[in-house]
């Protein structure tokens, strides 16, 4: 099992003080592991036991991966932002009662910027041989905000990736080498967007091709 040193996350976690974030989860598999696997950020389900995707969306996620005759042991799962980032809304009660409460929302640029030099380690140690980014946030994470998951989705791609640079203004550089890339859907977009179903399911079998290639 390989995790990214206390040191790491502590520098994560004093980066993203002050921010609207809560909780924080690392990223967890094998050393030489045969994915890795790159979503958004934890939420409300992951802080309790503090496990990637062990909520509804990580439910898809796990099926998915059997599809291909993979379990959550064989892969790295990881995410772009590491703590949960929230909003407050209001939650009509059965009784008509109204009460204040969390929602997950998406990492903001600021957030994601915060937690880079935690995935920028993992990239560097963990090495995998094929990253999937899951929905948009991942992939723009990697290779840049024109990248989007509808054009790019169960494609490989071999690109450079995009990695904090705090030598020069802490911005995002790219690496000189490639990276493997296969984007596809976030697991929970099929909540909102059933009729990707059936390009989430292809992609995950171009996922299983690649990886069978690549053996
Ligand atoms: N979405 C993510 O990106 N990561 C999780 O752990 C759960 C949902």
């Amino acid at each position: 099992m390989f995790r990214i040193p206390e040191s790491i996350a502590d520098l994560g976690k004093k980066r993203i003080e002050g921010f609207p974030v809560e909780g924080f989860v690392y990223g967890e598999g094998p050393k030489v592991p045969e994915l890795m696997l790159i979503g958004e950020a934890p939420g409300e389900f992951e802080l309790v036991d503090g496990i990637p995707f062990i909520g509804r969306a990580g439910k898809e996620l796990m099926k998915s991966l059997a599809t291909i005759g993979l379990t959550r042991e064989d892969v790295y799962i990881t995410s772009t932002v590491r703590s949960r980032p929230y909003r407050w809304g209001t939650k009509k009660e059965r009784d008509g009662t109204q009460i204040e409460r969390k929602y997950n929302r998406p990492p903001t640029q600021k957030e994601i910027l915060a937690h880079a030099p935690l995935l920028d380690y993992e990239l560097a140690n963990v090495k995998p041989k094929l990253i999937v980014t899951l929905g948009n946030i991942g992939l723009q994470r990697l290779l840049g905000k024109e990248a989007k998951v509808t054009e790019l989705h169960g494609q490989l791609l071999e690109r450079p990736i995009q990695y904090l640079n705090e030598l020069e203004d802490a911005t995002l550089n790219w690496t000189a080498e490639n990276y493997k890339i296969v984007p596809t859907f976030h697991p929970a977009s099929i909540f909102y967007r059933p009729s990707h179903r059936p390009s989430l399911e292809a992609d995950w079998l171009e996922i299983g091709r690649v990886l069978k290639e690549m053996k």
